[in-house]
């Protein structure tokens, strides 16, 4: 007896060995961690419960039958993070470059599917060198599995990617269909096709870095939703942001015990506003104001920063911000903003978290570039994820509220549950300059004429107070009184029911 469970610990120590020694210290030497080491930090200590080490490929091509390593290079099972369960396989890059495989990736998709059963979140840590070459066809097969069943999942338990390492191919679509990607800064990159090809093909040049690094995709193409600087920061960070997701679309947002007064008046919010309407401000110092404990996880931090989207927190429970940014682009919505924030109006709807929305946005990036890239579709992304989106909606116009914009961001009429203006807000078709030069066309010669009505306009409409009578803002706050007002909003709305009708599923404008 003892013999046998002595055969048992040894097979154990050989698994966890993966590609072995050698490759383990060429990994570190790389700067990362092994994917049993990333395992180990972002689960709570001692909770992690591997799966299928033993699980060999059953490949017999190219001598691979003499090749067989237990685990076949990707760690799979599950742990808690702050005492709360999560499914992960963590691909093993000393074992054949992390490559897939077909029992690879039914490893992977055993896992998932129980995930989906079971509403735990699936995470993914990926390392890998994607289809597993010897394998052909076998490997495409499970890699297909793998997409329906993250198709599957998606929407019923929340799926996240953090891309560790090489990510190239067919294989980036996997992470692709997860609601965020996190990667690792000169560790990680994601390409459809490589440098080589490029070059080949297009004649252009350019490293695997600015092809596809963590900078190119959390900065530039918006694939990746934040880059950090290494994989411990990364793992941490993930545990952090974990932290604010329900387990799944079953659950309400997870309650964190907190200490910050929900009626919290803060002061400096009555001078945020500058009297010139064309100065900008920081909207971010209003969400750290505002929320529990000043603690805000952004999502996409580098890319069409023009609109700020993230997790935080009121009287514990998780909530959603969506606010544009009046200091890039004078917040006004655009291609990539209308994109960044409709996709996490989505996520926030599919898992029953509440938005809040702040409003400071004067209309719609004008231009050829907007209009060619089709910022119709996209504007209309935003407009329907807002509209569509039955969790409880808050919103809050700090400043401008102009035209489409207004209408888009969360407005009364897209079914803004609780509907708030600062005295500073201006609700209105367009600014009034813009306005005049239209309605007293007449008058454009005459500075003296167009200085009256533009006042006129401004007077008229450029305050909240038109459009609250017509009921269309519920009340207009005093600005220091802004997280007392969303608290007590959000306390009431958390028995909101309401159902869009039946249907197989919408029909957004992708
Ligand atoms: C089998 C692989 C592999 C693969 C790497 N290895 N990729 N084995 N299948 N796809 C093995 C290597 O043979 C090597 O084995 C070990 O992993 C480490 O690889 P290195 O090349 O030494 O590492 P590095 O220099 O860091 O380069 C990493 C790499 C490179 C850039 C990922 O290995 C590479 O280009 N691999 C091939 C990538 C590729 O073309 N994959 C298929 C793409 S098609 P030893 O024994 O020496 O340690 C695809 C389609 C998916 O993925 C479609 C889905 C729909």
């Amino acid at each position: 007896m003892r013999e046998i469970i002595q055969r048992l610990d040894e097979k154990r120590a050989a698994a966890r060995l993966g590609g072995g020694q050698k490759r383990i210290d060429t990994q570190h030497s790389k700067g990362k961690l092994s994917a049993r080491e990333r395992v180990e930090l972002l689960f709570d200590e001692g909770s992690f419960e591997e799966w299928d080490m033993f699980v060999e490929h059953r490949c017999v091509d190219f001598g691979m039958n003499e090749q067989t390593v237990p685990g076949d290079g990707v760690v799979t099972g599950y742990g808690t993070v702050n005492g709360r369960p999560m499914f992960v396989f963590s691909q093993d890059f000393t074992v054949f470059g992390g490559s897939l495989s077909e029992s690879h990736a039914k490893k992977i998709l055993k896992v998932m599917e129980k995930a989906v059963q079971v509403g735990a979140p699936v995470i993914g840590l990926n390392d890998s060198g994607g289809a597993r070459i010897q394998e052909g066809v076998n490997s495409l097969a499970g890699y297909a599995d793998v997409f329906l069943q993250n198709v599957l999942a998606s929407g019923v338990v929340p799926q996240i990617s953090m891309v560790m390492g090489p990510c190239a191919g067919g294989a980036v679509y996997s992470p692709a269909m997860t609601d965020f990607i996190f990667m690792v800064k000169d560790t990680s990159y994601m390409f459809v096709t490589g440098p080589d090809v490029v070059k080949t093909v297009t004649h252009e040049s350019v490293t695997q870095e600015q092809l596809g690094g963590a900078m190119t995709h959390a900065g530039r193409s918006g694939v990746a939703d934040g880059a950090f600087e290494n994989d411990v920061e990364a793992l941490i960070q993930l545990r952090r942001f974990i932290d604010f997701l329900p387990l799944n679309n079953k659950e309400k947002p997870p309650v964190v015990a907190s200490s910050d007064p929900p009626d919290r008046e803060d002061f400096s919010l009555d001078t945020l506003i500058p009297d010139n309407p064309n100065k900008p401000y920081d909207m971010k110092e209003l969400l750290l104001k505002v929320l529990d404990e000043g603690d805000f996880f952004e999502v996409g931090e580098h890319f069409a920063k023009n609109m700020i989207v993230g997790f935080g927190r009121m009287e514990g429970s998780t909530v959603g911000i969506v606010a544009n940014q009046p200091m890039v682009l004078a917040g006004c919505l655009d291609i990539d903003s209308s994109r960044k924030a409709a996709r996490f109006v989505r996520f926030c709807d599919c898992f029953n978290i509440p938005i809040i929305t702040f409003v400071d946005v004067p209309g719609f990036l004008p231009g050829t570039n907007q209009e060619y890239n089709a910022i119709i579709k996209h504007g209309a992304k935003l407009l329907f994820a807002f509209a569509e989106a039955t969790v409880p909606k808050v919103t809050v116009i700090t400043r401008k509220a102009y035209g489409g914009a207004y209408d888009v961001m969360s407005s009364k009429h897209i079914r803004g549950d609780v509907n708030f203006a600062w005295p500073t807000a201006e609700i209105a078709v367009m600014g009034p300059k813009g306005a005049v030069e239209i309605i007293f066309r007449q008058d454009i010669g005459d500075a003296k004429k167009i200085a009256e009505r533009t006042k006129e306009y401004q007077e008229r409409f450029a305050n909240p107070f038109k459009a609250a009578s017509f009921g269309f803002i519920d009340d207009v706050i005093m600005p220091h009184a802004t997280r007392g007002r969303i608290c007590r909003s959000l306390q009431l709305l958390k028995t909101k029911d309401i159902k869009n009708p039946w249907k197989k599923h919408d029909n957004i404008p992708l």
